[in-house]
């Protein structure tokens, strides 16, 4: 089979924000002790941190990452998490059944995020708690000083405000297992009063509201509806959150998932453009698509789970998938729905970092290695900068059990015309065979094949473990030819692979 797209730097989509290559770092399992903190390991510097993860976390290339939760924030005082180490509460965390030290906090984490070059962005508790703890955690964060809360930030040692931009209101409020749980017009009402209070002390802040922790939760779209019509004029960004999974052994589906999440985006942002309507805004709300990845939750119900009134350990081991190539394949899919709605989708985060659904795994005292999803996000956020281009594609298609008929190959483009570089990334859902596509390139005018990488394997489930940690890696694509503005070159089965030109 065959197809053919065309590249043209007219046919934007829109600008490419830095923070759609954001990442998730939530108190769960381990990933922050035993993670990105374990001081004793070999490589941890000086405050306890692993450089090994930090080298990694580096290499991945992420821009903004959310903290603290996930579930586990509807149950946090942040509170708990500053001042002297000694004094802080061993706290029972009901997410994950856990207990939470509090030996890392909003200090030591913000430094650790100055070492990865990433920004942070904070999650407040609007499970168990509402806009005066909101008020009291920006007010500790982004005050230079002179008021109760700012001057104890500077007594617990950080002269300068931490200037937190990105603020999430609440965590999946929509779900039954959050505590908290609310219906959309209760979530609505509080979301509303927290964002007016926040803005009244910093104008600055930028602020996404909760949307759906799925598309298919029962609630999805009537949700967004109401959240927005209370909260439209205060927010900025509505979250989308979606995990997929291979499920009853259907590769085929799994392969189509990120049909679902185009879906799932589209329909989030004619909702948003509804209300804009009925509420008369000017303003345009966008997506921080802040969870995303491949997760088996069935394994975590069933063979993960935490129970016992005396039984909630430190950093226990939770949520560590070990990713698959037919997983990174879908992760890399899911990438390139994030780019194709570049223009709304303007804030994203890969869900998790360390250990937990992560990219990155580590042993307590021994090595880090990267998982098989490491590869697409890592060359992604290297390679999609400038703009989103929509690529006019004509693809052979497939029958999914789930989505229907589905192209076999999906694909995005990028161009930044600053460096003169364009990236194009795309995907072959075919489990049976390659496909050769036709790229016409010419309206980039000359241009060069700089590199072509593309990640898979005989055996789409083979993975990177602690006994092989190099199993899975991204293979030179010798087939990449461009000539008289036509590049050609050939996706194995199962595929992600991405091409730079310049
Ligand atoms: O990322 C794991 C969990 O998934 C998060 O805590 C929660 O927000 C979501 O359900």
């Amino acid at each position: 089979p065959t197809a053919r797209l065309t590249i043209d730097p007219q046919f934007s989509v829109g600008p490419i924000n830095r923070r759609v290559f954001g990442s998730f770092v939530e108190h769960l399992g381990r990933c922050v002790y035993d993670g990105i903190y374990e001081p004793g390991h070999p490589t941890a510097d000086e405050e306890g941190f692993r450089q090994d993860v930090i080298d990694l976390v580096k290499e991945l290339g992420v821009s903004t990452i959310r903290y603290p939760g996930g579930n586990f924030v509807s149950g946090f005082r942040w509170e708990d998490s500053v001042g002297p180490r000694a004094e802080r509460p061993r706290r029972l965390d009901l997410a994950w059944h856990s207990t939470e030290t509090n030996e890392i906090g909003l200090h030591e984490f913000a430094s650790w995020l100055d070492k990865v070059d990433s920004e942070l962005m904070l999650a407040v508790n609007l499970g168990t708690r509402g806009p005066l703890e909101a008020l009291d955690l920006l007010e500790y964060s982004n005050i230079a000083g002179g008021s109760a809360l700012a001057d104890q930030r500077i007594a617990n040692g950080r002269t300068d405000a931490f200037g937190v931009k990105m603020w999430c209101l609440g965590n999946e409020m929509d779900g039954p297992w959050q505590l908290g749980h609310r219906s959309a017009d209760d979530y609505g009402k509080i979301a509303s009063q927290t964002a007016k209070a926040m803005r009244q002390l910093d104008p600055s802040v930028e602020l996404v509201v909760c949307g759906s922790s799925s598309a298919h939760m029962p609630t999805f779209g009537e949700w967004e509806r109401v959240v927005l019509t209370h909260t439209y004029d205060d927010v900025d960004y509505i979250s989308c959150h979606a995990y997929y999974e291979e499920k009853n052994g259907d590769l085929g589906s799994f392969l189509a998932s990120a049909v679902d999440m185009d879906h799932f985006i589209e329909t989030v942002v004619a909702t948003a453009d509804h209300v804009k309507a009925v509420v008369g805004s000017d303003k345009t709300i966008d997506i921080s698509f802040d969870e995303w990845n491949v997760w088996y939750i069935e394994r975590f119900h069933n063979v993960d789970k935490i129970d016992g009134i005396d039984n909630w350990p430190v950093a226990p081991r939770l949520l560590e998938d070990v990713y698959s190539v037919a997983d990174a394949v879908v992760f890399g899919s899911l990438m390139i729905s994030l780019l194709k709605h570049a223009d709304r989708v303007t804030s994203a985060s890969l869900a998790q970092l360390v250990n937990v659904i992560a990219p990155i795994m580590t042993e307590p005292g021994g090595p880090a290695w990267r998982q098989a999803t490491f590869f697409p996000f890592a060359l992604t956020s290297q390679l999609a900068t400038g703009k989103a281009l929509e690529v006019r594609l004509d693809a052979p298609t497939y029958e999914t059990e789930v989505y229907g008929v589905v192209p076999l190959v999906d694909a995005v483009a990028t161009h930044d015309a600053e460096t003169g570089r364009a990236a194009v990334f795309l995907v072959n859902r075919s489990q049976g065979e390659p496909i050769s596509v036709t790229i016409d390139v010419s309206a980039l005018g000359e241009i060069t094949v700089l590199d072509a990488q593309t990640l898979a394997d005989d055996d789409v489930y083979a993975k990177n473990t602690l006994d092989e940690p190099e199993r899975v890696a991204l293979r030179a694509n010798d087939s990449a030819e461009l000539a008289e503005g036509q590049l050609t070159l050939v996706l194995p089965a199962v595929s992600w692979t991405a091409v730079s030109l310049g």
